[in-house]
């Protein structure tokens, strides 16, 4: 059967990568990618690479790559579908054919489920402001949580009462089916009747609304110690949790210079109360690339602010390599004193909080203080230790000024000549340059061996072509601005420019993905290419990636070197013709002798 392509997106989303294939492949983290033996062939050294923050796998020793599905489809040799339904059952997805079939989530639009969502958050606020029904819920947030009138209006902070049945009826009266309102995960469905029954009780509502305005769903919180202390809407057809961050409706106003990072939805009040913002939080759940992609679409520099104890500060690490990946530039921010910084606040007001906010330390000088205070420097050994694991840290930032500028930090605090660590930094460069060329090497023996190319057979027959080919294939892949730039025509590409007839085929797969609805999707290729197919395709794009220009410029000119290629080749096939128009009137006219 044939997925559609929202719902293949939402596996996809839901499949941790790292996950996945850590069940098939033990992977060690170098950098921003995870490596290991490659499952598809034999090797002693590892070059098969996941790359979590693309959602994407590739070997650089036998070139399988794709996407999770492609892994899966490898893996457990399944076809697109079968892996697309291998995966979404893992996840717990329903596939949308048992949907269809009268399951749960038939049927309920999108649209109906933020109309609920409206009905029902407009409903919360009412019971917060009513002096009788929402005094909990009042008390709470101006007395426990010091939040003024205005912060609770802002946000459209709401109450739950303490009843099974007063949302669900009210709701009810506003035309909306038990259906509906359990697909919308406002209301439970009872185990005996099937009826619905009101979800959040006796709570205090957070309703979580994204750039558009749309309600999409809510945080409910209790008002004492009780479990659970927060309940969340669950996936709906209208949210999905790692599409959204709280308060990035307010945010994305004022986050051009930077956003923090938080874990509650009470630290965001609390910061955008005093001033901050562009304060946003995950719904509950652990920054993933997806949240990271987000971040990057509305500014250049995240500051995190998890909660200072043990678990927020491991999910600190966690959230600065997952920000990392996508290129952020990432600070963490240290509060001493403070268990989150809605405490921090309230104990020691907007202004050291400020302070803090611009001392936060780049990721290095993060990294840097963990590893000394692990490490007990007035002992030989454990100095030693420190500097090496410091030096590992050093040399994985590729650009020579901030190596220079770690370094020189890191020497001063280990009390060593700078010039002993740059000796050892220098070392583990050239250790891991050696290895990234041996990686190439082997690549390179590969395709030797790979001469008779099963995938793109008339790669032998013109080399040239099928190398830029690649190229342009590559770029494409990579920037959306180019598929746009040749979709519109501002840059003439056609199908007919491509030599070879698997490259041909890929070109028009991506440019008829673009002109389609939902735009171009890497792993909607699937559908239509094997995973063998799938890997070539995936490593024109690695390829390019490991070079540094692939600018607009770059791109144009691998198009024209393309076209310049297509165009000899029409010039030498013309020769040919002619020839052969030679050749045949000639030997008509031989006949013509001969049957006279
Ligand atoms: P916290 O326990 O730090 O909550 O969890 P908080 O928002 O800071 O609340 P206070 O300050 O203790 O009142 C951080 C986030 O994790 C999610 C919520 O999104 C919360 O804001 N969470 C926490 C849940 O989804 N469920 C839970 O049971 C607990
Ligand atoms: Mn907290």
């Amino acid at each position: 059967m044939r997925f559609p392509e929202n719902f293949v997106q939402e596996v996809l989303d839901r499949t941790d990568i790292e996950e996945l294939i850590g069940r098939y492949v033990t992977l060690k983290r170098t950098g921003s990618n995870l490596v290991g033996l490659c499952p598809f062939h034999s090797e002693k050294t590892p070059s098969f690479t996941v790359t979590p923050s693309k959602n994407m796998f590739f070997c650089f020793g036998c070139h399988a790559g794709g996407t999770a599905i492609t892994f899966v489809q490898k893996a457990e040799n399944l076809d697109f579908a079968d892996a697309v339904a291998f995966l979404a059952d893992r996840a717990g997805l329903p596939l949308p054919r048992e949907m269809g079939e009268g399951g749960r989530e038939s049927g309920v639009s999108r649209k109906r489920v933020l109309e609920a969502n409206l009905e029902a958050a407009k409903f919360f606020r009412a019971c917060l402001f009513d002096p009788e029904i929402g005094r909990a819920g009042m008390d709470y947030f101006k007395g426990t949580r010091g939040l003024t009138e205005a912060t609770i209006k802002h946000f459209g902070l709401g109450f739950a009462p303490n009843t099974f049945g007063s949302l669900t009826d009210y709701l009810h009266k506003k035309g909306f089916t038990d259906e509906e309102l359990q697909v919308a995960f406002l209301c439970g469905k009872s185990q005996k009747t099937g009826r619905a029954y009101d979800y959040f009780r006796n709570r205090v509502i957070f309703p979580i609304i994204d750039t558009s305005g749309n309600i999409v769903a809510f945080g409910g919180r209790v008002l004492d110690d009780s479990k659970p202390k927060y309940l969340n809407t669950s996936d709906t057809p209208a949210f999905k949790k790692s599409n959204h961050l709280f308060a990035l409706n307010y945010a994305r106003h004022c986050c051009a210079e930077r956003m923090i990072l938080c874990e509650g939805y009470m630290d965001v009040i609390a910061l955008h109360a005093a001033g901050f913002e562009f304060a946003v939080a995950t719904l509950g759940t652990a920054i993933t690339p997806n949240h990271a992609r987000i971040f990057s679409k509305y500014t250049k520099k995240v500051v995190i602010s998890y909660d200072s104890d043990e678990a927020g500060q491991n999910a600190a690490n966690k959230a600065m390599r997952v920000l990392g990946d996508v290129g952020m530039e990432v600070r963490v921010l240290r509060m001493d004193g403070a268990k989150d910084p809605d405490e921090y606040i309230r104990k020691f007001g907007a202004d050291r909080f400020r302070r803090l906010l611009d001392e936060s330390r780049t990721g290095f000088e993060y990294k840097l203080e963990n590893i000394l205070a692990k490490h007990d420097l007035s002992v030989g050994q454990e100095k030693i230790r420190a500097s090496s694991e410091l030096c590992e840290a050093v040399a994985a930032y590729p650009s020579p000024v901030e190596r220079e500028v770690y370094l020189s930090e890191a020497a001063k605090r280990l009390e060593l000549p700078a010039e002993v660590l740059r000796n050892n930094v220098d070392r583990i460069r050239r250790k891991q340059q050696s290895e990234f060329r041996a990686k190439q090497s082997r690549e390179a023996q590969a395709t030797v061996k790979n001469f008779g190319d099963r995938i793109n057979p008339e790669s032998a027959k013109d080399p040239k072509a099928a190398a830029a080919e690649e190229n342009v294939i590559g770029l494409l892949l990579m920037f959306e601005e180019y598929r746009r730039e040749v979709a519109a025509g501002r840059i003439e590409l056609a199908a007919e420019d491509f030599v070879t007839a698997f490259h041909r085929r890929v070109f028009e797969a991506i440019m008829r993905q673009q002109a389609g609805e939902d735009g171009f999707r890497f792993a909607m290729l699937g559908e239509e290419f094997t995973p063998d197919e799938m890997g070539r395709i995936r490593k024109m794009e690695v390829a390019r990636r490991e070079l540094t220009e692939n600018g607009p410029s770059v791109f144009r000119s691998t198009v024209e070197t393309l076209r310049n290629i297509r165009n000899e080749n029409r010039a030498k096939e013309g020769d040919l013709q002619s020839r052969l128009e030679y050749l045949r009137k000639s030997k008509l006219h031989k006949g013509k002798e001969q049957s006279e």
